[in-house]
């Protein structure tokens, strides 16, 4: 099998196909056709499952667009990008680091002199024409635009939805009732102007994401199921280490999972590839190296399945410590903290932003007052080290330089104490996803083709049938597959061409089961249920039909 099987029948059975097409495409977008876009939803359907309703997280949508501080804050401004070469003949671009690999220990890591140095070294030429290259560069991958009319206000097509639960960790924090561990998730678009988006829908330019960000206490990274599945074992490959199937309290006690916490959402997510219909044989949880390892991440764990296109990161699994809130605290000014209660009042010292009135007032004259007030509503990290800080008062910016406060510290008692959380964050491709299912479903036989998909995600899940378009079969058929449809359950009536061709369609597209009226049917009022992957036929009453098609959808066998 190669993915152009794959892709091809997507095309031909309308699951999804390049976007803009009869433009001649654009790399890196792709349409989802009725097929695609149904298993997509389903796809992420199994998902909420887990995380919205049964761990209890919240759900938020935000915007697509958010402004430049957010992604000057997050570090995507200055550091998301990867470098690329051109060819000097084609103009082809492709990713240096990719073209690096083999030739050095981790060519993302390098630097742009570093990377250049391998690549000449080495001889590398273009691999699409053969032509020599230019010498790597720095591409950041965010799409930029710009946000109103004639405006100079930057804005950017967010690269990942995480940002949108970061920034928002007071609503998620008061709306969970101040409590630690909260969860809050996100699905939707993301963004990234890739290089060389060559790879199907592996690497595209706008993709779906489903992403959690787990809150909490930095000393307290558990969750309240992890003893429940701790026995449970996972294929894990560590850093440096040998894969191995360790269960997850042995991982934790010997340290190659950082935590308790991290350990369940990897649980988590290798149970969702297996509620989606992945293959356990292909499937491995891979630890980030050392030097692969975003710097601020404390652990860092990708759920790989085998494609033709090799290995492929679906998921990533990652320890973020307080690196995200923190740098919103510090770039915003906003109290994105989280308090803990302690059991008796404790002496502690404490730090505030003191403004000093004296200096202010020659500088700000009657601005001062308000001014005074928001320097002293900033937590102390978001201005210490700095020379001046930008605070706004009624739409109006103003520079306050460093001699306009102090930090002061004083002891006072205290019932509790402020922290930032830490971020434990499954991030899920769905795209990825969705094409690793597809692959792990196909099967070939002497060119029969059938898509093995769970019932679960199926894009429809039951054919109905006429064995003839006459006779009043096809009336019978008609009534059944309302009622199927009327009871939730995506039904797809078709009476065209012969049974067995009929049969092959569904199977090509993975319906789990067919119903077919029949002769009989008029006789004693019974059907045909035929099993996708069994072939098996049983007969069982009309009025039986939709709690048996009900049954099979929700993952039981048809009972003969
Ligand atoms: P890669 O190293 O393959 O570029 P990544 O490490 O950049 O992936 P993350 O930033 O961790 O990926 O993104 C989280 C998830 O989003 C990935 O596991 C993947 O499933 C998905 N994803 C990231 N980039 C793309 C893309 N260009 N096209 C499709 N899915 C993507
Ligand atoms: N939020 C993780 C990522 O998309 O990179």
């Amino acid at each position: 099998m190669e993915s152009q099987d794959i892709l091809s029948l997507c095309r031909r059975r309308g699951f999804l196909w390049p976007a803009y097409d009869i433009y001649g495409g654009l790399a890196g977008f792709y349409d989802y056709g009725p097929l695609g876009a149904s298993l997509k939803h389903n796809i992420e359907t199994q998902w909420r499952k887990l995380y919205v309703f049964e761990e209890g997280m919240q759900e938020l949508v935000c915007p697509l667009i958010a402004p430049e501080p957010v992604f000057k804050a997050s570090g995507h401004l200055d550091a998301f990008a990867d470098m690329y070469v051109e060819c000097r003949g084609c103009g082809e671009s492709n990713r240096a680091d990719h073209l690096a690999e083999g030739l050095a220990e981790n060519p993302a890591a390098l630097s742009e002199e570093e990377l250049g140095r391998v690549l000449e070294e080495h001889g590398v030429k273009c691999p699409v024409c053969g032509g020599d290259i230019t010498a790597p560069r720095r591409f950041n991958l965010m799409f930029k635009t710009t946000v109103g009319a004639g405006s100079s206000k930057s804005g950017y097509m967010r690269p990942e939805t995480a940002q949108g639960m970061f920034v928002n960790f007071s609503q998620i924090y008061r709306h969970g009732r101040e409590k630690l561990p909260v969860g809050a998730v996100q699905l939707g678009r993301a963004f990234r102007n890739e290089i060389s988006p060559r790879q199907g829908l592996v690497r595209l330019r706008e993709f779906h994401q489903m992403e959690a960000e787990i809150f909490f206490h930095p000393e307290r990274k558990t969750w309240p199921r992890y003893n429940a599945v701790k026995d449970r074992t996972l294929p894990l490959v560590p850093d440096g280490g040998v894969a191995a199937e360790l269960s997850l309290s042995d991982a934790v006690s010997s340290k190659t999972i950082a935590n308790e916490a991290l350990a369940y959402f990897m649980w988590l997510t290798h149970r969702f590839a297996l509620d989606v219909g992945l293959d356990p044989k292909r499937l491995r949880l891979r630890q980030h190296e050392r030097n692969e390892m975003a710097h601020y991440a404390l652990d860092c764990w990708d759920l790989e399945a085998e494609t033709t296109y090799g290995w492929i990161e679906l998921v990533g699994i990652a320890d973020r410590g307080c690196y995200d809130v923190q740098a919103h605290l510090k770039h915003s000014g906003a109290d994105l903290t989280a308090f803990e209660r302690f059991d008796e009042p404790k002496e502690v010292v404490r730090e505030a932003v003191t403004p000093k009135f004296d200096v202010m007032g020659k500088l700000f004259k009657g601005d001062t007052k308000a001014l005074a007030g928001k320097l002293s509503e900033m937590m102390p990290d978001a201005v210490r080290g700095r020379d001046e800080v930008v605070v706004e008062v009624d739409e109006k910016k103003f520079a306050s330089p460093s001699s306009c406060y102090d930090i002061v510290t004083s002891t006072e008692k205290v019932s509790g104490e402020k922290f930032v959380p830490h971020v434990i964050e499954p991030s899920y491709g769905v795209d990825r996803i969705l094409y690793a299912v597809l692959e792990h479903a196909y099967h070939e036989e002497d060119d029969y083709v059938t898509l093995s998909l769970k019932s679960s995600v199926a894009p429809i899940k039951v054919g109905v049938f006429p064995l003839m378009a006459k006779d009043g079969l096809e009336v019978t058929a008609k009534e059944l597959s309302e009622s199927l449809s009327s009871d939730g359950i995506h039904a797809h009536y078709d009476e065209s061409g012969s049974i067995g061709r009929r049969y092959a369609r569904m199977d090509e597209v993975g319906t789990p089961c067919c119903v077919t009226v029949d002769y009989q049917t008029i006789e004693d009022g019974t059907v045909t249920v035929r099993n996708r992957d069994t072939k098996e036929q049983v007969r069982i009453g009309k009025d039986e039909v939709v709690p048996t098609v009900r049954g099979i959808v929700e993952g039981g066998n048809i009972e003969a």
